[in-house]
């Protein structure tokens, strides 16, 4: 083969490789659009309640305490899943750019996940209010569970995204239970949340895809992003615990997290306990 028959081969290799790396950036240019908008969507969705909500409160139409005090809960459960979805994306981000344990920058600190899980349940009871779904956090033995060592808002982030699931997905008039124990043998503490409605795929795993949403899911809730427990899961691998999905009857979906009391002691950085925020 002649020089230039090799040259020209060489030129012919190199232009397929760009073509197809363009055909790459041009499917990720694709996904990112349609992940801000996703995201643009569904914030979009309760600031606009909040919005409406707070222009009937102050045009003086509303004469009715009840109805009044009705209005406000609204706009405090638009505000919880306002936030929540805030935070849910800077965290995406964060994970997207592959950040490592220390690049998420939150210091250790003691966690009781049976406070953080009535705090929760306060946050998201108001959006099962219309549903008639209650969220019960059973104390008995969580409360006995020892804290364990965590980033608290990564942690705070798991169980509201787990917990926010289970309201959105359970059937009208229904309870989300909330339990969890210590483990003495493994030195864990393992909080599980269920609820009943939609089941979960054949393949449970599935669940904590990026990305995944069921049918039954899009059906019951049209606005996703299916990001949630991927979320939840980098964090939890982050802090080298487990959460696991499971069909515990016929229509109760059950997932279980469980950490490490001692956490990544002597892996991170622990907060000083004198600098506490309460958040
Ligand atoms: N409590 C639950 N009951 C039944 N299915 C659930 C539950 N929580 C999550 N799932 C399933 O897991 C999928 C992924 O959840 P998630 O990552 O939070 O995304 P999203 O809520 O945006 O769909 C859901 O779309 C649904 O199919
Ligand atoms: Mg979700």
């Amino acid at each position: 083969m002649s020089n230039s028959d090799n040259d020209k081969k060489i030129i012919e290799e190199l232009q397929r490789k760009c073509a197809r790396l363009q055909t790459e950036i041009d499917a990720i240019k694709i996904e990112q659009t349609n992940y801000l908008q996703n995201i643009s969507h569904q914030l979009v969705a309760p600031l606009n309640a909040i919005k409406w909500h707070i222009e009937n409160l102050t045009s003086g139409r509303m004469t009715n305490v009840d109805r009044a005090k009705k209005v406000m809960r609204s706009v405090y459960s638009q505000s919880t899943i306002a936030v929540h979805l805030a935070k849910n994306f800077a965290l995406m981000s964060n994970l997207e750019a592959d950040h490592a344990l220390t690049a998420l920058k939150e210091p250790l600190q003691a966690v009781s996940l049976c406070a953080l899980a009535i705090n929760l349940a306060d946050d998201f009871q108001p959006l099962g209010w219309d549903k008639e779904i209650h969220i019960a956090v059973e104390k008995t033995n969580l409360d006995a569970a020892p804290d364990v060592l965590a980033m608290k808002p990564l942690i705070s982030q798991v169980f509201s995204n787990i917990i926010e699931n289970a309201v959105k997905y359970s059937s009208n008039g229904s309870t989300v239970f909330v339990r969890g124990r210590h483990d003495l043998s493994q030195d864990s503490v393992d909080v599980s949340i269920i609820s009943r409605g939609i089941p979960l795929p054949t393949n449970v795993t599935e669940v904590f895809e990026r990305g995944y949403r069921s049918e039954n899911a899009k059906n019951k809730y049209p606005a996703g992003t299916g990001f949630g427990l991927y979320i939840a899961k980098r964090i939890v691998d982050i802090h080298q615990g487990s959460i696991k999905a499971q069909m515990i009857s016929r229509d109760e979906a059950m997932f279980t997290v469980s950490l490490s009391v001692r956490g990544l002691e002597g892996k991170a950085r622990i907060r000083d306990p004198k600098n506490r925020s309460s958040h």
